[in-house]
């Protein structure tokens, strides 16, 4: 079976195949287009066929106040019955991969692998058949978001058993499906569901700003690591594949030319990216050290006996850095970062400990989420950075995309993709990152988690109102069909 990342791996810089009459842009033959979805955002189905109640079936369920439009996921694009429909779509768009993630009480209903749900393993290899059939390659999150509620009863991610419960849960996915799937992503956007569901308002809603987001993404990286690790010693052997982790990484730029802001923006970029990618795709490893220092110090000021971010052991350190086969990376947009000059409250809080003010041009394009403006350059920004700090690993982007207003006629949708790909393609051609292939985030609308079905991302629009959620290609689907089946930004998509 051929990998997503085989064929990255076999990629060589052949250079860009810009054919100067007509100022085509095309991508390298080996670059790969995909779309993504995500298991809680489209599945439905929530409580059939014995899976197990999430941390988002739960929140949404006794907190429907909470979610923008007051919707939860409980059938949202009903994939679980309407698989082989989005399988159609990817092939009329042409798309090469899919990006999609299991749902872990789905396959383990209480979370452990004790019991195994065989009608969750059956759905997921029925999907991978289809793909197969359909000669669209898999790229499979382990962990997006749907965290199983009886976990979460037990602390959830702040628990460190929680790293062994999903090495269980790993190994139940490598038996079942590794001689379908050989590239994972354990995590998807690790910072996004620590910092806004265990620091803030998202599921499990812990809101534990400074403290329980750092016992999340500690135990994250342990559990990381440890899948990586028991993935080499008891698959790589015979499945040969590739397992790698999605972190998100928006442009951190500097609001201003002066040094404290030009520091800020670099303390508020390790923080964000650095948590997460400095323990494992550093040369040295473990937390950033402007990060711990900076907790370290404050947490001290503010009376706490220990630093609240906790600490690697040094077996921890050496098993986390270097876990990776590639970097999985999600971007979307850009802030400006000041420097942050108020005292340090007395309350623990992730802001305070970063040091930075956020902000946005009110000039940016907009989209229909409050925080994602266009800024193409952004990326092309973003990528290099990662080539710098962390020996240009080889590098997929997970996910890009913009939301917009229900409607077919989604230019604006085009303008986006078409600005960051011209973006992406200057790092790759000519700044030389090593960037393999790009995911449209999303194949269809979806359930976007506490803004319900109110921002839509879809390349196919989804009318939820109708008994069968009818999909409808948009403008975008168009165009990006002909940049995914020849691999070139189009003159005219229509
Ligand atoms: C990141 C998340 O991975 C995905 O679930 C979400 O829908 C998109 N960004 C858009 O916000």
């Amino acid at each position: 079976m051929d990998s997503v990342l085989s064929y990255f791996l076999c990629f060589a810089f052949i250079g860009a195949r810009v054919t100067a009459e007509n100022e085509k842009i095309c991508f390298p033959n080996k670059f790969l287009f995909g779309v993504a979805t995500a298991a809680y955002q489209i599945e439905g189905a929530w409580n059939v066929s014995g899976k197990g109640e999430s941390i988002w079936d739960r929140y949404t369920h006794s907190h429907p106040e909470r979610v923008f439009d007051h919707h939860n996921g409980d059938t949202a694009a009903d994939s679980y019955h309407l698989f082989k429909r989005d399988v159609d779509m990817m092939e009329q768009l042409g798309v090469q991969f899919y990006r999609f993630s299991v749902s872990w009480p789905r396959i383990l209903p209480n979370g452990l692998s004790n019991e195994i749900n065989e009608d969750g393993i059956k759905y997921y290899t029925l999907l991978l058949d289809e793909l197969k059939a359909h000669n669209i390659m898999p790229l499979v999150t382990m962990y997006h978001w749907d965290l199983p509620q009886s976990l979460q009863d037990l602390g959830g991610w702040t628990n460190p058993i929680i790293a062994d419960y999903f090495v269980d849960y790993a190994r139940v996915l490598f038996e079942a499906f590794g001689d379908k799937v050989d590239t994972w992503l354990t995590f998807n956007e690790p910072f996004s569901f620590c910092f806004d569901g265990y620091g803030g308002y998202d599921a499990p809603g812990a809101h534990g700003s400074g403290f329980e987001d750092y016992l999340c993404g500690h135990n994250v990286l342990r559990a990381h690591g440890k899948v990586y690790r028991m993935y080499q010693q008891e698959f790589a052997e015979t499945q040969k594949g590739h397992v790698g982790i999605t972190l998100d990484f928006a442009w951190q730029e500097p609001a201003t030319t002066s040094d404290e802001d030009q520091h800020a923006a670099e303390v508020v970029r390790q923080f964000f990216l650095g948590w997460f990618a400095h323990p494992i795709f550093s040369e040295t490893g473990d937390y950033p050290p402007i990060m711990r220092k900076r907790i370290d110090y404050i947490s001290k000021r503010q009376n706490f006996p220990r630093s609240r971010l906790p600490t690697f052991t040094s077996d921890e350190i050496r098993m986390i850095r270097g876990s990776a086969d590639f970097l999985g990376l999600n971007h979307y947009t850009t802030y400006l970062v000041k420097r942050n000059r108020n005292k340090i409250a007395p309350q623990p809080s992730f802001m305070t400990d970063m040091g930075g003010i956020l902000s946005q041009k009110p000039e940016w394009p907009k989209s229909n989420s409050t925080w994602l403006k266009v800024v193409p350059w952004g990326f092309r920004k973003a990528l290099n950075w990662v080539k710098a700090a962390y020996n240009n690993p080889i590098t997929i982007i997970t996910e890009n995309g913009i939301s917009l207003e229900p409607g077919l006629q989604d230019s604006r949708r085009v303008n986006y993709i078409d600005g960051y790909l011209r973006a992406l393609h200057n790092a790759i051609i000519k700044d030389k990152c090593n960037v393999v292939g790009y995911t449209y985030w999303s194949l269809l609308d979806n359930f976007e988690w506490m803004r319900g079905f109110s921002e839509r991302f879809g390349l196919y629009e989804v009318n939820y109102d109708s008994t069968n959620k009818t999909r409808t290609a948009r403008i975008s689907a168009g165009y990006y069909s002909k940049v995914a089946q020849t691999k070139c930004l189009p003159v005219s998509w229509v």
